[in-house]
């Protein structure tokens, strides 16, 4: 991801200089404004890709169309976490009412086993799950976008594909922001030989601004799929190579696996924070349940009384984290392989049992916290809202970046290394320090429990907020956080998602913060309260939320209704690549 100059210190030490007073309301970060627009709103971390999706609305497309074409224009624009080669969730709110949520993550294959990660010794062997064809699950990316494009859209196969079809085609020019997306992959990407091929210059030295990707076997791929739908892909040539790939490489992917893979179609998570109405992921994402669970506890504590950043407020939002990540590690998993309790984590007794064991002045202890009665990581999300009203949350991951970092030959696709989400072994962290148990254990046909959030705020039926983000475990709570900015701390939708976040996840028992995400002295009084609190120096810009807020730049203006409804997309403004682009 990429890292810079903290913007946001730099002008705040220049208007110290300067005396600058802000502008009322106050801004918490010194972002810019968030992009505005009458008619239809596009945010993606890459911009071609933001420009297919507005291209699509203006021609009349709703915004599954544009994020259908989206999705495929990211698989060729962002390969760090846009795909063929993996999968991800959709979370839809059509004007009419309807909801939809589709599951087109990655399914375990047929001839995968619960100890396929363990040595001889029983211990997991160290990359066996993140690196190379073992790391794959089943891509369903051509299933998810083809189903929602059939459940929820109005456009034709071929018209949403011809963008990123011309794009893999005929090539894109790197920016600075595509440049730091390829930077740390690459020294991988060029010790697989077909990755090498695309992704690393002739020298083995990392794409720069300027170069031009040209990626025909992709283009071939979509061009198949153009022609001949889901059934081009999963029983066809790009199926057949990456099973050839996978056998070569000492992967276990079949050609029954593709032929056996379904999108789901689930109902989303639901909740209600105060007047607002939260639509999010369902098992098999671990988010909606986790985000549910941390926002009905929050809403009895006074968090705006206490203050965006205050030690206080830290400390109710990380004990209200550390409960929710133990139940999340522990409790969920697959629904079609374990009873998932969505209904009692995320009801309201059950929040106030956990308010009544969260010590208002001192911190809880993870290890042996009982059940309340009764490299780095990628993935990509992006929001889209119509002039009809219509709202799309998506999030798509390979896992890590670019995936396992392996190409099947002659398809231009990125596997994914989405395996390493299931527990390897329960009490041993996974890519992101997650410790899991029993109920996400590895088996055939089984989806990896994820995080990933794609998230629709309703206020009074309409929709509001749209959000999600990358970021692994730290999706659930960087979604809480925004989320907060904007309802508890009237910050605006682009100062909401640029604001730095903590993140608490049960284990380890720690409260992480991006750099600079809480002064010394709040660090200090965390402490006292019993807390650890440690900076990420190595991981300096965590995620990357894409964000819509209808109605007003920030909450308290906000009139979100059918006829009244200029559209502010933000992306986080250190996503060099991203763009929220309007019409
Ligand atoms: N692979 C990240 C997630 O699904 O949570």
């Amino acid at each position: 991801m990429p890292t810079r100059p903290s913007f946001r210190a730099l002008s705040g030490l220049l208007a110290a200089a300067l005396c600058v007073l802000p502008a009322a309301p106050p801004a918490f970060a010194a972002s810019p404004a968030p992009v505005r627009a009458a008619h239809g709103m596009v945010v993606t971390a890459q911009r071609l890709a933001s420009e297919v999706g507005v291209e699509v609305l203006r021609a009349g497309g709703n915004a599954v169309d544009a994020a259908v074409a989206v999705g495929y224009a990211l698989a060729v624009t962002y390969p760090t976490a846009g795909n063929l080669g993996g999968g991800g969730f959709m979370t839809v709110r059509m004007a009419d009412g309807r909801t939809g949520f589709l599951d087109f993550r990655e399914r375990a294959p047929q001839r995968a086993s619960r100890d396929m990660y363990l040595g001889p010794d029983g211990e997991p062997v160290a990359g066996l799950s993140t690196d190379g064809w073992l790391a794959a699950g089943v891509p369903g990316s051509v299933s998810g976008l083809e189903t929602a494009r059939e459940r929820f859209g109005t456009k034709g196969r071929t018209d949403l594909i011809a963008p990123a079809l011309r794009l893999a085609r005929e090539g894109f020019t790197l920016s600075p922001g595509d440049e730091e997306s390829f930077a740390d992959a690459s020294a991988d990407l060029a010790k697989d030989p077909a990755a090498r091929l695309i992704y690393v210059r002739p020298d083995g030295s990392p794409l720069r601004t300027g170069d031009r990707l040209v990626q025909p076997d992709l283009a071939g791929v979509l061009q198949a799929v153009s022609e001949g739908g889901p059934a081009a892909f999963y029983e066809g040539e790009p199926a057949r190579r990456i099973v050839a790939g996978s056998q070569k490489g000492g992967g276990i992917l079949s050609m029954e696996d593709f032929k056996l893979y379904r999108t789901r179609e689930l109902e989303p998570v639901r909740c209600g924070y105060r007047e607002l109405e939260i639509l999010s992921a369902p098992p098999p994402s671990s988010g909606g349940t986790v985000i549910c669970q941390i926002l009905n506890t929050l809403e009895a504590y006074p968090l705006k009384d206490a203050g965006y950043g205050s030690a206080q407020g830290v400390h109710w939002t990380v004990e209200a984290m550390r409960f929710a990540f133990r139940d999340r590690n522990q409790e969920l998993g697959d629904p079609a392989f374990v009873q998932n309790p969505v209904e009692r984590l995320t009801s309201d007794a059950y929040a106030g049992a956990i308010r009544a064991r969260i010590d208002d002045a001192r911190a809880g202890v993870s290890e042996g916290l009982a059940p309340v009665s009764g490299e780095k990581p990628e993935t990509t999300h992006y929001s889209i809202v119509d002039a009809a009203g219509n709202a799309v949350a998506v999030t798509t991951t390979l896992n890590g970046s670019f995936g396992a970092r392996v190409v099947a030959p002659g398809t231009g696709i990125l596997l994914n290394n989405e395996m390493d989400d299931f527990t390897m072994k329960p009490g041993v962290p996974n890519l992101y320090g997650l410790v899991q148990g029993e109920a996400n254990a590895v088996a055939p046909g089984k989806t990896p429990l994820s995080s990933m959030s794609p998230t629709i705020v309703l206020r009074d039926g309409h929709p509001l907020l749209v959000l999600g983000t990358p970021g692994g475990s730290r999706i659930i709570t960087a979604v809480v956080e925004a989320f907060l900015n904007v309802v508890e701390y009237g910050m605006d939708i682009q100062e909401a998602v640029d604001a730095p976040p903590f993140h608490h996840q049960w284990l380890p028992d720690r409260i992480a913060l991006e750099p600079r995400a809480l002064s010394p002295d709040t660090q200090r009084m965390l402490r006292e309260m019993g807390h650890r609190v440690e900076e990420d120096a190595d991981w300096p810009v965590w995620g990357e939320a894409a964000a819509i807020l209808v109605g007003a730049p920030r909450l308290d203006e906000s009139q979100a209704g059918p006829s009244d409804r200029p559209l502010f997309g933000a992306i986080d403004s250190r996503a060099r690549a991203g763009a929220a682009i309007g019409y």
